[in-house]
């Protein structure tokens, strides 16, 4: 396999520009839950540092793009983190190598657009806790967005919803995500 269709970056202070990342954060309550963290496609650490710095866990930020891995490991040990591993890895081929229920939250951030998501949800299911959660953020379905996936393969939170209920998760809540314009949220539970 291969990295995920369109999920190329661009400089990473254009990308942050779009979020209010504290924000997003914590409206879905990520900083709350207890256990480890896997990330699913850390690109520069955006969520990344600011969810290792709020959270006892151990966060596990994985990337297939090395570039993205290098940026998030230089950020981590810059701010001196010591509970992030980042790992260089496909998890589309190989899995997020955590163990089954090992994990209190999995990060689904600008990813679901993938060629299967449904695999990439019930692999993030496998590896959370019964009661984890499975937290997604994607661009608005709308033209006007800055940035994003084309329309036809960008995905609406209905389908996200039912593509997670049919990877075995249990749909919480839609989120809004205050400060970020261009971004939905949502909240899905093993
Ligand atoms: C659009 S970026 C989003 C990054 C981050 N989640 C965020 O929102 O700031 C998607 C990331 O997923 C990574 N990715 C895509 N396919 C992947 C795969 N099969 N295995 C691991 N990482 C992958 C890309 O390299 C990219 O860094």
């Amino acid at each position: 396999m291969s990295k995920g269709r369109d999920s190329g970056m661009p400089a990473v202070e254009q990308w942050e520009s779009y979020f209010d990342i504290a924000a997003v954060l914590d409206s879905l309550g990520c900083p709350e839950v207890t256990g480890d963290v896997v990330e699913f496609g850390c690109g520069y650490g955006t969520f990344t540092i600011p969810l290792a710095r709020r959270t006892a866990g151990a966060v596990f930020a994985l990337d297939i793009d090395r570039l993205m891995v290098a940026a998030t490991s230089v950020r981590a040990s810059q701010a001196g983190l010591k509970n992030i591993t980042v790992e260089e890895r496909d998890f589309v081929a190989r899995g997020c190598g955590r163990g089954t229920g090992s994990a209190g939250l999995a990060l689904l951030f600008n990813i679901l657009h993938i060629e299967d998501p449904v695999s990439l949800l019930k692999e993030a299911r496998r590896a959370l806790r019964p009661g984890g959660m499975a937290a997604v953020i994607h661009w608005n379905y709308d033209v006007r967005t800055p940035r994003g996936p084309p329309l036809d393969i960008r995905p609406r939170p209905e389908q996200c919803r039912a593509w997670g209920e049919q990877a075995g998760l249990r749909w919480v809540r839609d989120q809004d995500l205050p400060g970020s314009p261009w971004h939905w949220g949502m909240v899905l539970e093993k």
